[in-house]
């Protein structure tokens, strides 16, 4: 950890030297990745620095406001919003194939990006938080797995240099910088979020429907793994919705709903991944709450596959 911080000084520097007094632009999602990627550009190059959160429509819920609390109010970074919701759900509309979904969402980000940019006047830099498995896992020479956002999603007549500081590290490492740069320690230790969102949490053609289920059945998961006190002890867990109905019943009448896969996973760097023991007795009050309190859905599993041979993700 001590040669880590040192790293640090040296990580500081480099986005000293590649920027210069030009202005940065920072993808914040509120991810780990990106929030310590922030804290650490902002600390190079103070209010050369502006950050801008893009709103998908595939955020977990409260993140939003979470974003605009933290990094708006305490730490008073530039901070700009956008909502383009819209602009992603339309362009995503009856597009099913996992790849194809990374590439739409991965490039509207960007055209959104340089609206902004325009918009903000001479802004040259674009700081991503790419961490080196995002590299290995889209490097063609071992088949593509996934095209990470941060990596093969970008089109590539984007007019931005990127600055990706941490892009050597590993995530472990990414949280041990974050803790150096003074970040929350919640924030710092919070579980990974992928840059598509809820949008890979959706199997097949995302609808506004679908989000609403994964969302829903992921904040009740999360409330029930904290009042479980296994918050913190466990790598990942969400929702996921794989687009299966099946029929059930509720007061002696028939329903036909969707289904909600649960996935909770314990890794050290998201290259392999065991699934988490979690008790009986947690499952089954997941299962009655997400089918009583998520319109739509009426069944509920949880998935058993490490990785390899899975993903963490779905898609
Ligand atoms: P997989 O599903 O490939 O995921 O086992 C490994 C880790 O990466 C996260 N993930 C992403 N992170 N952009 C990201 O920044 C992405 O496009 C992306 N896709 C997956 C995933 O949540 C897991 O922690």
């Amino acid at each position: 950890e001590g040669t880590l911080t040192e790293y640090l000084d040296v990580m500081i520097e480099q986005v000293r030297r590649q920027v210069g007094d030009r202005k940065v632009l920072c993808a914040l999602s509120g991810g780990v990745d990106s929030s310590v990627c922030a804290a650490l550009v902002h600390k190079a190059v103070g209010n050369q620095l502006t950050c801008l959160f893009v709103d998908h429509g595939l955020m977990r819920q409260g993140e939003p406001e979470m974003v605009d609390e933290l990094f708006g109010r305490h730490f008073g970074m530039a901070l700009i919003s956008v909502d383009a919701a819209d602009r992603f759900y339309a362009k995503l509309a009856e597009v099913e194939d996992p790849e194809a979904k990374r590439m739409i969402i991965g490039e509207e980000f960007i055209r959104v990006f340089e609206e902004e940019a325009r918009q903000l006047g001479e802004t040259n830099f674009l700081v991503q938080g790419t961490i080196y498995p995002d590299i290995i896992e889209s490097n063609s020479a071992n088949g593509v797995v996934k095209s990470h956002h941060n990596v093969g999603g970008l089109p590539e007549d984007m007019d931005f240099e990127l600055v990706e500081p941490v892009r050597y590290l590993f995530k472990d490492e990414v949280r041990v910088v974050g803790e150096a740069l003074g970040l929350p320690h919640e924030l710092v230790w919070r579980q990974p979020f992928p840059g598509p969102g809820l949008g890979v949490r959706v199997i097949g053609a995302v609808t506004p429907e679908k989000v609403r289920m994964v969302r829903e059945s992921d904040a009740i998961f999360r409330e029930e793994i904290a009042l479980a006190g296994l918050e913190g002890q466990i790598w990942q867990y969400f929702t996921v919705c794989p687009g299966v109905r099946s029929t059930g019943v509720v007061a002696g009448r028939r329903t036909y709903g969707e289904a909600i896969v649960l996935r909770a996973v314990h890794s050290t760097d998201a290259m392999a991944a065991e699934v988490a023991d979690l008790p009986h007795d947690l499952l089954r009050r997941i299962t009655l709450r997400i089918t009583a309190e998520v319109d739509g859905v009426n069944r509920v599993m949880y998935d058993t596959t490490p990785k390899p041979p899975g993903t963490i993700e779905w898609e």
